[in-house]
C-alpha cells in the first residue's frame, strides 16, 4: 500500500485554552483514496478538519504532511503546500458572479492570468452548470449548485490532499450524488487523497476505502471498510450506545 500524504498524531485541540475538544486524535490519508471521519454531531469531526487546515492550532499532537511537519502552519499556507479544505458552512461570495468566486480560489496565483484561466476553463468542462450561469451573482445558484461552486473553487489550487467537511447535508438526492461521484474520480483518476468528514454514513460506507469513527474527542474504531460490513443501522447502533471494538 501507497504510504500516508497525511500523518496526524495525538492531536489535543479547542476553541478555548482550558476546553479540549480533540481528545488526542490520530488520523491519517492516502493518495488515490478516501478516507472518511464518521460520528455523531458535536464529537469535533468539524474541529479536526480546521486543526489541520490550521485555523485551529493544537495544543499537542502534530501534522505531518509529505514527510513535514506542518504542525501550527497558517490556514493562507496551505493552497501553496497542495492541500484545500470545503467548509462545513457555506462560503461562497453571494453578491459576485460564479466566475469571480473560482477566480478567488486561485487568488495565490493571480499573477499567472493565463494559468488561471485555463483552470477556470479546465473546471467549466467538468462543471458545465457553473459555465452556463458564469455571469449570475452566486447567490442566485441553488444550495446544491452553490456547493459545487464550492468544491470547483477549491480545486482551482490543483489539490494534493483535500479536506472535505459535508459536502451533501442539505442537498438534494441528484446532486449529492453528483457529488460523490465527483469526490470518488478525484481520487480514483487522479490520484488526491481525500478526507472526508460526512454525517450520511450509507455514503460513506459505499465510497470510503478506510474508516475513522470519531466519539467525543476521541477515536471510537478504525478500519478499511470492509472490517465494518453493511448494515448501517447496526453500526450506528452500535457506535452511539456500545463501547469496544467494530
Ligand atoms: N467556533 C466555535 N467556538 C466554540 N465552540 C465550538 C466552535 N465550533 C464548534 N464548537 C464546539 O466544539 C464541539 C465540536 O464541534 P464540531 O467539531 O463542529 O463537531 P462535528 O463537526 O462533529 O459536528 C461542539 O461541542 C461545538 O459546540
Ligand atoms: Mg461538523
Amino acid at each position: 500500500m501507497t504510504p500516508p500524504i497525511l500523518v496526524a498524531e495525538d492531536l489535543v485541540a479547542g476553541y478555548f485554552e482550558d476546553i479540549h475538544i480533540l481528545q488526542g486524535i490520530s488520523v491519517q490519508a492516502w493518495p488515490g483514496r478516501i478516507t472518511c471521519v464518521l460520528g455523531p454531531n458535536g464529537t469535533g469531526k468539524s474541529t479536526l478538519l480546521k486543526t489541520l487546515f490550521g485555523f485551529l492550532r493544537p495544543v499537542q499532537g502534530r501534522v505531518i504532511y509529505q514527510g513535514e511537519d506542518i504542525t501550527g502552519l497558517p490556514p493562507y499556507e496551505m493552497p501553496n503546500r497542495g492541500i484545500a479544505y470545503l467548509p462545513q458552512r457555506p462560503s461562497i461570495f453571494p453578491f459576485l458572479s460564479v466566475e469571480v468566486n473560482l477566480r478567488l480560489g486561485a487568488w495565490h496565483e493571480r499573477r499567472d492570468r493565463r494559468q488561471v484561466r485555463e483552470k477556470i476553463e479546465e473546471l467549466y468542462r467538468r462543471f458545465p452548470l457553473l459555465w452556463e450561469k458564469r455571469y449570475q451573482p452566486a447567490g442566485q445558484l441553488s444550495g446544491g449548485q452553490q456547493r459545487q461552486l464550492e468544491i470547483a473553487r477549491s480545486l482551482m489550487t490543483d489539490p494534493v490532499l483535500y479536506l472535505i467537511d459535508e459536502p451533501t447535508a442539505g442537498i438534494d438526492p441528484q446532486t449529492s450524488e453528483a457529488i460523490y461521484r465527483m469526490i470518488h474520480q478525484l481520487a480514483r483518476e487522479q490520484g488526491k487523497a481525500i478526507l472526508l468528514v460526512d454525517q450520511n454514513i450509507k455514503k460513506a460506507l459505499e465510497i470510503a476505502d478506510y474508516i475513522y469513527v470519531v466519539r467525543v474527542g476521541t477515536l471510537f474504531a478504525e478500519g478499511p471498510r470492509e472490517a465494518f460490513g453493511r448494515d448501517t443501522e447496526a453500526l450506528v447502533a452500535r457506535w452511539l450506545y456500545a463501547s469496544g471494538e467494530p
